[in-house]
């Protein structure tokens, strides 16, 4: 079933809705925004809204507020920003519902942005009156929030049964489509590629990916967890102890789809720089911190053969160099691949731009959270409520 999308509109002279995720990263003190790319990520759609005529009311939540003000937590700083970007005002609401808000409702060309939404209640627990509330300030309403897609909240699905369409909008048209290319009858072979601290984590998504990825690569820290299960040493590498029983049921069901990395990078402490040496078997006392050489050797042919690769999660502590080698040297083979690629969450994202290949990425997703549902194989809720075309 296909939804509604931006294109789909009549937007002359309309007031639109949207919703944005501009749940931007702030340092603290919450003035400075240390990453706008959701802000860039947003424009494409608020352009097309504004070259078709519409007026546009912004709506977003900003961290976690827990349904009141809290000044460290205002769009106030996005305004500014998404007003450099876009070259014109954007005129910055004092809450997100409200008569004071009513009043400021744009002519079409202006752009508004709502205080955030989670400065009330009403807005995580989709409550109806908040969402009537929200709907009343448009005439159409598009999501194009595709990182919040897996809240059924007030903004995302609750206010659209009081509006009349309810579209998708242009990044939430591109996040769909690529997660739909990797996952609904991919180009083979298609892999994916998980790392990350725990398995616990990614449970949903294993299990779903399991039932079309021909490989499954693991790395980062819950690769030990996997390795103790079949029972390695692990020496005091991180280790979920109460998901052993349950990698061993993944492992099981998974046959030989699933990778695990046949030596490491151990050290005896966690801080940039320490003397650290490549083994097989993880000594006791040692901590595994990265894939080592023939992991990586052994990853990057797998990589290199893929035609659809889904990688979520870095292969060791990448944070710290140089247990960063794994997560880069992939990176450098998913880019290299040809391969569509689809990358999900912030620390992989982090990996690929520290490999300097973010570029040759096929996409890569605004959404940590929402991609890692949608891989799990869950309806995210914000497009299931959108209107049929
Ligand atoms: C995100 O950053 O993943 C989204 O903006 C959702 O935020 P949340 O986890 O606070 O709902």
């Amino acid at each position: 079933m296909s939804k509604l999308s931006i294109r789909d509109l009549d937007l002359k002279n309309k007031t639109v809705f949207i919703r944005v995720d501009f749940n931007v990263p702030l340092a603290p003190g919450g003035q400075e925004i240390t990453s706008d790319k959701r802000i860039r990520a947003s424009l494409p759609n608020i352009q097309y809204a504004l070259d078709h005529g519409a007026a546009v009311v912004l709506a977003s939540h900003l961290g976690r507020p827990k349904g009141k003000p809290n000044p460290e937590m205002s769009l106030k700083p996005v305004a500014k920003r998404l007003g450099e970007l876009l070259g014109r005002d954007v005129r910055m609401a004092p809450d997100c519902v409200g008569p004071e808000v009513e009043q400021l409702r744009p002519a079409p060309g202006g752009v508004l942005l709502l205080e955030n939404l989670r400065f009330h209640p009403g807005e995580e627990k989709n409550d109806p009156a908040f969402s009537k509330q929200l709907a009343s300030l448009c005439d159409v309403y598009v999501n194009d929030a595709f990182g919040s897609a897996h809240r059924a909240h007030a903004s995302t699905v609750g206010m659209i049964q009081f509006v009349k369409q309810a579209a998708a909008g242009l990044l939430m048209d591109k996040e769909l489509e690529y997660l739909n290319k990797a996952t609904k009858n991919p180009a083979r072979p298609c892999i994916a590629i998980l790392g990350g601290a725990k398995v616990s984590d990614k449970i949903e998504v294993i299990e779903n990916l399991m039932k079309f990825v021909d490989q499954i690569l693991i790395g980062g820290a819950m690769a030990y967890t996997f390795l103790k299960a079949r029972g390695e040493p692990v020496g005091k590498s991180l280790v979920e102890d109460d998901k052993l029983d349950l990698a061993r049921v993944l492992m099981a069901r998974a046959g030989g789809k699933l990778l695990l990395p046949t030596d490491h990078v151990v050290t005896a402490e966690l801080k940039e720089g320490a003397d650290h040496r490549v083994v097989t078997k993880i000594p006791d006392g040692m901590l595994a911190v990265d894939i080592g050489p023939a992991t990586i050797e052994d990853y990057s042919a797998v990589v290199g053969k893929a035609k659809t690769i889904i990688w979520n999660g870095p292969m060791g502590v990448f944070e710290k160099p140089p247990f960063d080698r794994g997560t880069v040297a992939l990176a450098k083979a998913v880019a290299a691949s040809g391969a569509v690629s689809v990358v999900g969450g912030g620390d992989s994202e982090k990996a690929v731009k520290s490999a300097g290949v973010a570029d040759k990425i096929s996409h890569i997703s605004t959404g940590g959270g929402a991609s890692l549902e949608f891989l799990a194989g869950i309806e995210l809720p914000g497009v299931a409520a959108l209107t049929e075309k």
